[in-house]
């Protein structure tokens, strides 16, 4: 199925579903170049740690045309330039269609993708994208139609595979009898496992390889609040990360440490661990702002939980 594995002097690599592409269990994770968000990131501490996480054998990066209405695509373009095309794997995605005031609208249109992906490329200063991602599900548009439009992509080199994010177990099966819809990029992580429901079930019976996203819940699952912090970007809009609700989860987050420390892992990278022990999730995407972020996420590649921790994991952030 989708998390077949091998360790290689390269690192540790899974198959993306059905698709060709080979992956590092980690993915670099690139939201936070959207200002509005995340606010300001320096783009020399993004571009170092893209290096680095290379160099530490995550070879999977994730963009979207919309973060930062093309700034994160343009940002990544320009650290991957002196980067030797074959050392990483790169997924981008398509549905807002942004207007010149800054509006946007959802857009799946057979000539948007067309014209969206030469875009993304342009951006991306390259001559195909890896993994081609519909950010979401477009009411208006035909899973038929989607999938013409990438085929063509597909014919003419400008993707490799493509793919979903945000859409439900229906919405995958009537992509799966349309097209070649490869992978499925959903919400998911230990606090939030709604996705074990149907969405993740779903991928794993169709083949379809999963990228889950926010799988450090927004940096609430590193384990580096207290419970008492005020946050400036649109986290203190967030009902996790508030009043006594905040606290109550940090302090089970916390009593996470001594199980970390039985397996020389930091909580984040117990959590991204027990996160990919699920036979359902070929990838966990981290947002990344930092070199040191990413080295400890890849610090959790290869790392497995014994049933009887995982479970114990699992207890502990069964947060209703
Ligand atoms: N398809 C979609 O609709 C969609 C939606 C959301 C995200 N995504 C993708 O998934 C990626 C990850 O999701 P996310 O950004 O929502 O959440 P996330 O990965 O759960 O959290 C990211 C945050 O975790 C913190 N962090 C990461 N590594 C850390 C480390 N080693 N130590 C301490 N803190 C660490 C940082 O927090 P601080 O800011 O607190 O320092 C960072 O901003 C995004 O970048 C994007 O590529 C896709």
């Amino acid at each position: 199925m989708g998390v077949a594995s091998s360790s290689t002097a390269a690192g540790v690599r899974r198959r993306l579903g059905r698709s060709n592409l080979s992956v590092s269990p980690i993915c670099f994770g690139t939201w936070q170049l959207s200002p509005r968000f995340w606010g300001p990131q320096p783009e020399a501490d993004v571009a170092h740690a893209l290096h680095r996480g290379i160099e530490l054998g995550v070879n999977f990066i994730d963009t979207a045309d919309a973060y930062g209405d093309g700034l994160a695509e343009e940002v990544v373009g320009r650290a991957l330039k002196p980067i030797a095309r074959d050392k990483y794997v790169l997924a981008t995605k398509v549905y807002w269609h942004i207007q010149p005031d800054a509006s946007r609208y959802p857009d799946l249109s057979h000539d948007y993708i067309l014209s969206a992906c030469d875009a993304s490329l342009r951006r991306l200063k390259l001559d195909y994208i890896d993994l081609y991602q519909c950010h979401s599900w477009d009411p208006a548009a035909s899973t038929q139609e989607i999938a013409s439009a990438m085929e063509k992509l597909v014919k003419a080199g400008k993707i490799r595979a493509y793919g979903t994010s945000n859409w439900t177990a229906d919405q995958l099966r009537a992509g799966h009898a349309a097209g070649n819809f490869t992978t499925c990029q959903p919400p998911y992580s230990l606090i939030n496992r709604a996705g074990e429901a149907d969405v993740l079930p779903t991928c794993m019976a169709l083949d379809i390889g999963t990228l889950v996203y926010s799988s450090l819940h927004m940096g609430l699952l590193s384990g580096k609040y207290k419970g008492a912090e005020a946050f400036t970007d649109f986290r203190k809009d967030h009902r996790d990360f508030q009043g006594e609700r905040f606290k109550m989860i940090c302090d089970r987050i916390a009593q996470l440490d001594p199980i970390a420390k039985k397996y020389s892992l930091s909580i984040t990278q117990l959590v991204l661990a027990a996160t990919l022990m699920n036979p359902a999730i070929t990838c966990a995407i981290v947002g990344i702002k930092t070199a040191a972020m990413i080295e400890e996420a890849a610090g959790a590649m290869g790392k497995t939980l014994s049933r009887v921790d995982l479970t114990a994991v699992r207890g502990l952030l069964a947060v209703k």
